[in-house]
């Protein structure tokens, strides 16, 4: 099926899981959407969120008219997903980035005590907990909110001095100590999984997101007869407010610099 696929996050970050996306299905055409306009999501509420949500992907499907939602941010996964899968059930799928991780994590029979570090909304939405409580409740996980790393790594923060003294503030915090599995529970964190593995000594099993989830949009897309098969048109990355530090941080995110377009979904009122 030639219709792309829609992706949006708060930001930049989502461009991780883009970019595995492409990866993973090279011949699949994106339009991307970030919210540059709203960005942080991490420390706004989850109402608010969703309404964000719910019409950036009225965007997506009715403008740009994608044929899947790939949800590419934890925060908006854990505040909007549910009300975004009942809208379009039956319609077009609805992938969240949250749901394939707790997979990958619960069939690791390695980890028996699980780290999450994300956004301070993420976390105090408590689906991770809630999620791996019902599906292993045998797993022993600690949930901790790291609201400085999103930030610090959007402003060009990482593999540095500064980077490496924000994560053992937070990486030292006694509630990790015995952790075996490390959950990266927000898009942008791929960027310092490195440094994550190298503060732990490779101790720690670092699961992030991007690939994950690039894996289960092709099984799904497979399932529901809508991949791609010839090589298709290009791709679209719009951002609902433009300025040039966002374009220059998407060769962080996306491992290629990226013409950013300027979407006017907000602008009514302006
Ligand atoms: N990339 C977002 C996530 O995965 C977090 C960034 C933000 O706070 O907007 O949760």
């Amino acid at each position: 099926m030639s219709q792309p696929i829609g992706i949006f996050d708060s930001g930049i970050g989502g461009l991780t899981v883009a970019s595995a996306i492409k990866k993973v299905l090279p011949q699949e055409s994106i339009i991307y959407f970030g919210d540059t306009a709203h960005v942080p999501y991490g420390d706004k509420s989850r109402e608010l969120i969703s309404h964000y949500a719910v019409r950036i992907t009225d965007f997506l499907l009715k403008e740009k008219n994608c044929k899947a939602i790939v949800i590419a941010c934890n925060t908006a996964s854990a505040a909007a997903y549910e009300k975004l899968r009942d809208q379009y059930k039956g319609s077009i799928p609805v992938i969240n980035v949250i749901d394939p991780m707790i997979e990958e994590v619960i069939a690791d029979e390695s980890v028996k005590h699980v780290g999450i570090i994300a956004t301070k909304t993420t976390i105090a939405s408590g689906v991770y907990q809630e999620k791996f409580s019902r599906r292993k409740p045998q797993l022993k996980f600690s949930a901790m909110a790291t609201p400085l790393l999103a930030q610090m790594i959007e402003e060009g923060f990482y593999n540095n001095n500064i980077s490496d003294a924000v994560l053992k503030e937070y990486l030292g915090d006694p509630m990790l100590r015995d952790i075996d599995g490390l959950v990266l529970a927000c898009t942008h964190y791929p960027l310092i999984k490195k440094e994550i593995d190298a503060y732990f000594e490779g101790r720690v099993k670092i699961f992030d997101s991007a690939e994950v989830v690039a894996n289960k949009l092709r099984i799904i897309l497979e399932k529901e007869g809508l991949l791609q098969i010839e090589s298709s048109k290009e791709d679209h990355f719009y951002v609902s407010d433009y300025t040039k530090s966002f374009e220059i941080a998407t060769r962080i995110f996306f491992q290629q610099q990226v013409k950013l377009e300027r979407s006017g979904i907000w602008d009514e009122g302006l």
